[in-house]
C-alpha cells in the first residue's frame, strides 16, 4: 500500500465507526504553551479538558507534525524524522477501551492485512481491563506485555491531558533484531516496531504532578504513517517508503551520489529528504525564518540541510528543487502546499542564499581560530567559538569537532553545551508559559448553559439585542452575581459584540438590565465559540439567568468596519501591484487605523505605493457591494478564495467578497458598500523582519485629517519659500541647487587660498642639506594643519616642514619630512619634543611625522625658534 492509500484507508475506516473526518490543524498550534504541533491530539486539547465543546464526539485526522527534540539523530537512523504524519482517531467522552482496542486490531489485520501472528501488544502495568480486552480477541497472553510509565503513560507535556496507554507492535522477525533472549517489545533494537499508540486520556496533570480525573474519559490514538508504510512496503527504514524514497532519489540525482554509496553520504541524503518536507510545511503554515521561537527551528533545519548539501558536493542552491518534489508528492493531501508554493520557494531560496554567504565566513572563522589555538600551543578548541559557528553560521557542532580533530585539537564540548543550554532557555522564553486560562473552569460552566455549547454571534446584522446572562467570571473564578464597582467578565447566550479575532479589535458598549449597567471595555474569545464581555458594573448588579440588553458602541464599530474592508482592498491592490507572492501575515484593525503585514522581498518604491493607494481609492469610489457568505473550506479553496497565510480554519468558513475582484476568508465585520470607507491614506511603510513588510493606513475621517495635515505643511513651506503651494517643489529644488553651488564655490575659494599660502611657504624654504620650511601659519585644527603641510611638501620634493598655528586658544604643532630629509638627519619626533614644552604641551611621533598640542599658544614663536635650533636652520 502506498502512503496515500494508507492515509485514506485509516480515515475511511474510522469514518465508518462514526468519527468525523477533520483536516490536519496547522503546525502552529493554538496552544500558547506549545511551539509546534507535535501530535494529532494538539488541536483537541481544550476539548479533552472539557473547556470547549464541538459539534461531534468522535473525530479522525491525518495530522502533520514536526518534532525537533532529537534533531541531531535525524539522518543517522532509518526511524527518526523531524516531519511526520500521524493518523489519529479521537473520542471525547464517547467510545473508550472496549471499542478502540478491537477496532485497532480489526484495522491492523483486516484492512492493512498485517499477519496476526506478528502482532504484539503492551498495556500499562496495572491496566487489567485493557489486557482482558486484548485477551478476549483471542490474543495469546504471552504476546501481551506490561510496561511502566516510561513507555505506557502518555502526556502531551508536563501538564495537561494524559493517561495510560496501550501500544501495538509489529514483529519484523528475529533476523532484524539483537538476537538476545530478552528481546521483546520495548527493546532498543529494530525487531519490534511500535506503530500505534492508544492513549486512554483520563487525567489532567496539574503543575504539582497530581492527576485530576477529566470530566469524561477520552481516547487519543496515534499511528505513524511512515512507519506503517515501512511495514507494509517491506522495508526496514522509513526512508525507504514511497514518499521519502522519492525525496531521496531527487536529492541523489541532484548531487550525483547514489543512496547506499556510503554511510556518510546516506546520512546527508536522509537529512535532505526529511528537512525539505519540514521546511515546506512550516513555511506554508506561516512560519518565517528568524532567530527565535519557531522561526529559529525553521532556520536551524534549513541550515542543517544546506550544510549537508555541501557535504554531498552541492555548491549551487538546491533546496527549491526539493521543495518542488514535496509539493508534487504531498500537495494533493495538503492543498496549503500548492497555495503557498511560490512563497515557500522564494523564502527558502532567499534563506539558502543568505546562509551560503555565512557558510564561507564561518569556514574562515574556524580556520583563524585553529591557527590561533595552535599558535598558543594549546590543544582545546573553545566551545564558545563552536557555539558561535553553530549559532551564527549554522555549523553543526559535529562538523566543527571533526575539523578541529583533523587539526589535532579537541573541542571543549562542556563549554559548548553550557552555551547551548543557555540558548535553549532563551528559546523557551519565546513560548508564553500560559496554560489555558485559569478561568477555563468558569468558561466551561458558562458553556454548559449555552445552546450547543457556543454563544450565538448576531453582530453581523444587529448592533443591539436582548440576551440572557449565561456566565459570570470574577477574578478568574465562576460567580453567580457581579455588583456595582466590580470588574469581571460576562458571557451571554447571544451577543452583537464582536470578540477580538482575526486582527479586528473587540467591541465596546454596554450590557444593561432594568436595574444594572455593565460597561463593556473589551470583548474577547477566550475559548472557541465563547464570547466574553470584559468590563465593570457601574450600578446595580447582574446575575446568571438575568435578561439583559446588549448594545455596542455603534460609531466605534462603524470606523472598525471601514478599516477592515479597507484592509481587504489593500491586500488586493498589493497583490496586483507587487505580485501574487504577497500574503497577509498579520493585521490589526482598530477604530483609529489599520495595520497590514505582508510577505515581500524588498521595499516597495514610492511609485508602487502611490499606485496601491490610488487603486484602493478607485475601488472605494466605484462603490462596490460587499457581501459575506458561508461555505465549506473545500469549496472555498476550489473557488480560489484567498486564505490567510498561517491562519487556521474550521470546516465551515465565511467568505467576504468585494465586488467581483476580492474574495477572502474572513470572520470580521465589514461595510455594506466600499464608498462608506470614504478615502484611504497610507501613513507608513517599513520592514518588520526578513521578507516581511508593514503598511499602516487610515481611512474616512482620519484619512481626511491626514490630507489636511499634509496640506498645512505644504502651505507653511509655500509661505517660507514665498511661492504658491503648486510651485513649492520647483522653488525648493532651485534653492537646493543654489545652496549646493554656493558651497562648491566657497570650497574652491578656500582651496585657492591655502594653495596660495602653500606657494609662499614653499618659497621660504632654506637649505639645511634638504629643503626646510619652518613657519607660523593659520589653521583651524590639526587636520587642516596636516593638509597644509602635505600641500607644501608636494610643491618641494624631498622637503621637511615644521608648522605651528594658534586655534581656539590652543597651540597646534606639526613636523613632517620626506624619506630623503629623514636620511639627511631630520627627525620629526625629536623636533616636536623640543618644541612642545614651549607651548605647555606634550607629544611626539616618528621621524617622518609627529604632531602635538599645547595650551600656551603664546610660546609658539619660542617653539619655532627651538625647532630651528634643533635643525641647524
Ligand atoms: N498523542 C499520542 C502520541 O503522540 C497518541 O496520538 O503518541
Amino acid at each position: 500500500m502506498k502512503s496515500a492509500e494508507i492515509r485514506e484507508s485509516f480515515l475511511t475506516f474510522f469514518e465508518s465507526k462514526g468519527c468525523r473526518r477533520l483536516p490536519s490543524s496547522s503546525l502552529i498550534p493554538d496552544d500558547p504553551s506549545l511551539l509546534l504541533t507535535t501530535a494529532g491530539m494538539v488541536q483537541f486539547k481544550p476539548v479533552f479538558l472539557g473547556i470547549e465543546k464541538r459539534g461531534y464526539t468522535r473525530a479522525t485526522t491525518c495530522q502533520k507534525c514536526v518534532r525537533t527534540t532529537d534533531i541531531e539523530i535525524v539522518g543517522h537512523t532509518g526511524r527518526h524524522q523531524t516531519f511526520f504524519e500521524m493518523l489519529g482517531n479521537f473520542s471525547f467522552g464517547d467510545y473508550f477501551k472496549a471499542e478502540i482496542i478491537p477496532w485497532s486490531y480489526e484495522y491492523s489485520t483486516s484492512v492493512l492485512g498485517l499477519d496476526p501472528d506478528r502482532l504484539w501488544f503492551s498495556v500499562y502495568e496495572d491496566d487489567d481491563e485493557a489486557e482482558q480486552i486484548w485477551l478476549s480477541l483471542g490474543i495469546p497472553a504471552e504476546r501481551i506485555v506490561r510496561m511502566g510509565a516510561k513507555d505506557n503513560f502518555w502526556s502531551a507535556g508536563p501538564t495537561g491531558p494524559c493517561g495510560p496507554c496501550s501500544e501495538l507492535y509489529y514483529d519484523q522477525g528475529p533476523e532484524v533484531g539483537c538476537g538476545l533472549d530478552t528481546c521483546a517489545p520495548g527493546c532498543d533494537c529494530d525487531r519490534f516496531l511500535e506503530y500505534w499508540n492508544l492513549v486512554f486520556m483520563q487525567y489532567d496533570r496539574q503543575e504539582d504532578g497530581t492527576l485530576v480525573p477529566l470530566p469524561k474519559k477520552n481516547i487519543d490514538t496515534g499511528l505513524g504513517l511512515e512507519r506503517m508504510a515501512g511495514i507494509l512496503q517491506g522495508v526496514n527504514s522509513n526512508y525507504e517508503t514511497d514518499i521519502l524514497r522519492r525525496m531521496i532519489g531527487e536529492a541523489s540525482a541532484l548531487c550525483g551520489v547514489a543512496y547506499g554509496a556510503s554511510d556518510r553520504t546516506d546520512v546527508s541524503l536522509r537529512i535532505l529528504a526529511d528537512h525539505s518536507r519540514a521546511l515546506a510545511f512550516l513555511i506554508a503554515d506561516g512560519v518565517l525564518p528568524s532567530n527565535e521561537s519557531r522561526g529559529y527551528v525553521l532556520r536551524r533545519l534549513l541550515r542543517r540541510a544546506v550544510r549537508h548539501g555541501r557535504l554531498l558536493g552541492l555548491t549551487e542552491p538546491f533546496l527549491t528543487r526539493l521543495i518542488g518534489i514535496v509539493v508534487a508528492e504531498m500537495g494533493e493531501a495538503y492543498p496549503e502546499l500548492v497555495e503557498n508554493r511560490d512563497l515557500v520557494e522564494r523564502i527558502v531560496g532567499a534563506e539558502e542564499a543568505r546562509f551560503g554567504a555565512t557558510l564561507k565566513q564561518g569556514m574562515a572563522l574556524l580556520e583563524d581560530e585553529i591557527a590561533r589555538v595552535r599558535e598558543a600551543s594549546a590543544s582545546d578548541f573553545p566551545g564558545g567559538v563552536a557555539f558561535t559557528l553553530h549559532d551564527t553560521y549554522g555549523f553543526p557542532v559535529e562538523l566543527t569537532a571533526e575539523i578541529a580533530h583533523e587539526n589535532g585539537l579537541t573541542l571543549d564540548m562542556d563549554a559548548f553545551e553550557a552555551e547551548m543550554t543557555a540558548q535553549r532557555e532563551r528559546g523557551r522564553a519565546g513560548v508564553k508559559d500560559v496554560s489555558w486560562a485559569a478561568s477555563g473552569a468558569a468558561y466551561a460552566r458558562a458553556g454548559e448553559r449555552l445552546h450547543r455549547g457556543a454563544v450565538e454571534f448576531i453582530g453581523y446584522e444587529a448592533d443591539e439585542a436582548d440576551a440572557t446572562v449565561a456566565g459570570i467570571v470574577v477574578d478568574g473564578e465562576p460567580a453567580d452575581t457581579i455588583s456595582a464597582g466590580q470588574a469581571g467578565e460576562i458571557v451571554l447566550d447571544s451577543t452583537p459584540f464582536y470578540g477580538e479575532q482575526g486582527g479586528q479589535v473587540g467591541d465596546t458598549g454596554a450590557v444593561t438590565s432594568d436595574t444594572a449597567n455593565f460597561e463593556v471595555s473589551d470583548t474577547r474569545i477566550p475559548v472557541r465559540g465563547l464570547v466574553s464581555h470584559l468590563g465593570e458594573v457601574t450600578n446595580g448588579s447582574l446575575s446568571v439567568g438575568d435578561r439583559v440588553h446588549a448594545s455596542i458602541d455603534v460609531l466605534r464599530r462603524e470606523r472598525i468596519r471601514r478599516n477592515h474592508t479597507a484592509t481587504h482592498l489593500l491586500h488586493w491592490a498589493l497583490r496586483l501591484v507587487l505580485g501574487e507572492h504577497v500574503k497577509q501575515s498579520g493585521s490589526f484593525v482598530s477604530p483609529e487605523r489599520l495595520r497590514f503585514d505582508f510577505t515581500h522581498f524588498q521595499a516597495p518604491s514610492q511609485d508602487q505605493l502611490a499606485k496601491v493607494e490610488r487603486l484602493v481609492n478607485t475601488k472605494i469610489m466605484e462603490d462596490h457591494a460587499v457581501r459575506a457568505y458561508e461555505t465549506s473550506l473545500a469549496s472555498a479553496r476550489e473557488a480560489g478564495v484567498i486564505a490567510l497565510f498561517g491562519e487556521k480554519y474550521g470546516e465551515f468558513v465565511r467568505v467576504l467578497e468585494i465586488g467581483n475582484f476580492s474574495r477572502e476568508l474572513c470572520g470580521g465585520t465589514h461595510v455594506g458598500r466600499t464608498s462608506e470607507i470614504g478615502l484611504l491614506k497610507i501613513a507608513s511603510e517599513g520592514s518588520v523582519g526578513a521578507n516581511l513588510r508593514r503598511i499602516e493606513a487610515v481611512t474616512s475621517f482620519d484619512a481626511m485629517e491626514a490630507v489636511y495635515a499634509e496640506e498645512a505643511v505644504l502651505a507653511r513651506a509655500a509661505e517660507a519659500l514665498k511661492c504658491r503651494p503648486a510651485e513649492v517643489g520647483e522653488k525648493a529644488e532651485g534653492f537646493v541647487k543654489r545652496l549646493k553651488d554656493a558651497e562648491k564655490s566657497a570650497g574652491a575659494a578656500k582651496r585657492a587660498d591655502s594653495s596660495g599660502e602653500a606657494d609662499s611657504l614653499a618659497a621660504s624654504a632654506v637649505d639645511v642639506g634638504y629643503p626646510l620650511v619652518v613657519a607660523r601659519v593659520t589653521a583651524p585644527d590639526a587636520g587642516a594643519l596636516r593638509e597644509l603641510s602635505d600641500t607644501v611638501r608636494s610643491k618641494i620634493p624631498g622637503a621637511a616642514v615644521v608648522l605651528a598655528a594658534e586655534s581656539d586658544g590652543k597651540a597646534l604643532l606639526l613636523a613632517a619630512g620626506s624619506d630623503e630629509a629623514v636620511s639627511g638627519g631630520f627627525d620629526a619626533g625629536k623636533v616636536i619634543k623640543a618644541m612642545a614644552p614651549h607651548v605647555g604641551g606634550g607629544g611626539g611621533g616618528k621621524p617622518q611625522m609627529a604632531q602635538a598640542g599645547g595650551h600656551e599658544p603664546a610660546g609658539i614663536d619660542e617653539a619655532l625658534a627651538a625647532a630651528r635650533a634643533t635643525l641647524g636652520a
